[in-house]
């Protein structure tokens, strides 16, 4: 079959970005190849227009309908039909072909064809071989060819997961999660919202735990966080700081049963409520009552008998952690709990010391602008701020998921250099990706909009070059998507009995 002229190169042309006109649509997404300077070098289509010569400048309604009327009667040649694209030069084929992908240096004629991409040089350039690719989707104008990532380069550069509510970053979640597991990898999922509870995968072996956290373990202001004190009752804290200072030096780890570490803060709380004066009595008393509430309400949380984090994480299988039902200060305290575990396990591995986790963990943390938040201070945004500087030395992979990238802290954003992108419309969110992203133009940035659920552009070193992506339907059951409300409500339930209804004539 004889190759297909994409269009041709028109108006002034760089080594990296210039437009062609055709006959024929252009889609956002299709691959060109363009001949010149004894290279090949493959390109995409980053933004695409359709225009008419005849109508070029008209804006008067009776010109524009009756060109319309006579269009409809000898066809659309009348109207003079052109398709415009801009293209971005991605990288020489032969090179990329090698693994070193680089740009032509010289820009190619005006009038110079540009052919349609053949499947041997999408797949030479999206589809490498080697056992750290591995698939992720296919492309999304040419659905033969296959899109591998590399999944090293998760832990070594981390990566960002970012779209509107409900276009698939937890299924790309899942897709990953089933295949890194599937490799023998180690993941952890910090379930907020109870998405990951019900999945199952294909390659991997899946284990939910909620989370557990030894109190032992806790600095003062994680059991702080961890028990709802808000942080303006700060004498209430101090006050709880003291009691757990004072309840370690009486703890002895060898003999005391689980929960009595807990019991000895509470007896200390409750002896600073009687043993007080004036002001003092009120502030000990609401830190016993929060104290106490907070602890039945959280008491599947803490064991003083739970091992670290980086202790109970199964090495091998995805760790899916269920810390759903927590307000955001315990979802903080308890997601960086863990994340300081992993990283200093992990940092002791690396210095050969006694560690747990002997291979690289990927860690997911979901709800990143909540976790990791631009405005404000967060523990899990220090500790994830280390994994980002320091992971990629001790094996240790970031992957954050949002869907308000502009409320994330622009410096661990910016850490995360490879991006999964899928439909974001507002343009705050949008700036704030381009900033946080090398090599993102404007033009695809603004396609974002126009993304239809599970189809992302890909960015950063995990993908060889750029790409937008049809990304794999995870097989096994997923929570989450949107709640069918009218189905719902016609299920028979046990509502109210018959006789409990009130008459409304
Ligand atoms: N790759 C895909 N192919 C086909 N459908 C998909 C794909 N990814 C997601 N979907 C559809 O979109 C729905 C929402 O996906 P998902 O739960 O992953 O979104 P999300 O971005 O995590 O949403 P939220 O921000 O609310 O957590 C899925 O239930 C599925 O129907
Ligand atoms: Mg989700």
């Amino acid at each position: 079959m004889s190759r297909r002229i994409l269009g041709y190169i028109v108006g002034e042309a760089l080594p990296y970005k210039f437009t062609i006109a055709s006959d024929r649509p252009v889609r956002v997404g299709d691959y060109g190849v363009v001949e010149h300077g004894g290279m090949r070098a493959l390109c995409m289509v980053e933004k695409a227009a359709s225009g008419s010569g005849v109508l070029a400048g008209s804006a008067r309604p009776m010109v524009v309908k009756r060109i319309h009327e006579l269009a409809e009667e000898r066809g659309e040649g009348v109207l003079d039909l052109y398709y415009l694209a801009s293209m971005q030069v991605l990288t020489d084929l032969d090179a990329a072909r090698e693994g070193r992908p680089r740009i032509p240096s010289e820009p190619p004629p005006p009038s110079t064809p540009v052919w349609e991409a053949e499947r041997d040089e999408l797949e030479g350039v999206y589809a490498p071989g080697g056992r750290r690719w591995i698939r992720i989707g296919r492309l999304l104008r040419n659905e033969e060819v296959e899109v591998r990532i590399d999944v090293n380069s998760i832990v070594t550069r981390h990566l960002a997961v970012l779209s509107m509510t409900g276009y698939g970053k937890s299924n790309l979640v899942a897709v990953l999660a089933d295949r890194i597991g599937g490799l023998g990898g180690t993941i952890v999922i910090f379930d907020v919202h109870g998405e990951y509870s019900g999945i199952r995968a294909k390659w991997a072996k899946v284990r939910r735990a909620p989370a557990v956290i030894n109190p032992l373990g806790l600095g003062e202001r994680e059991l702080a966080d961890l028990l709802d004190f808000p942080p303006q009752a700060s004498r209430q804290r101090i006050l709880l700081g003291e009691a757990m200072r004072n309840a370690r030096e009486r703890f002895d780890v060898e003999t005391m049963r689980s929960g009595e570490f807990l019991d000895i803060i509470e007896g200390e709380l409750g002896r600073k409520a009687v043993d007080c004066k004036g002001r003092e009595c009120e502030v000990a008393r609401g830190a016993l009552e929060r104290f106490r509430s907070a602890r039945r309400w959280y008491s599947s949380v803490f064991d003083t008998n739970a091992v670290s984090p980086a202790e109970s994480i199964v090495e091998g299988v995805v760790n899916v952690i269920d810390v759903s039902g927590l307000t955001d200060m315990q979802l903080d305290a308890a997601v960086s709990h863990y994340l300081s575990s992993i990283f200093l396990d992990r940092r002791r591995a690396y210095r050969r010391a006694r560690s747990n986790l002997k291979a690289p963990v990927v860690v997911v943390v979901e709800e990143a602008h909540v976790l990791l938040p631009a405005n404000g201070e967060s523990t899990t945004k220090q500790w994830a701020g280390r994994i980002a500087r320091e992971g990629r030395k001790f094996g240790v992979g970031l992957v954050a998921i949002s869907q308000r990238p502009r409320r994330i802290d622009q410096d661990v954003l910016s850490q995360m250099s490879s991006m999964a992108l899928m439909r974001i419309t507002q343009r705050e969110d949008q700036a704030s990706i381009r900033s946080a992203t090398e090599g993102l133009s404007e033009e695809l940035v603004e396609q974002l909009s126009g993304l239809n659920p599970g189809e992302a552009l890909l960015m950063g070193p995990w993908v060889r070059m750029p790409a937008l992506v049809k990304v794999d339907l995870h097989e096994g059951k997923l929570v989450g998507g949107d709640v069918d409300a009218m189905s719902e409500w016609q299920r028979p339930s046990s509502g109210p009995a018959e006789s409990d209804l009130l008459d409304l004539d």
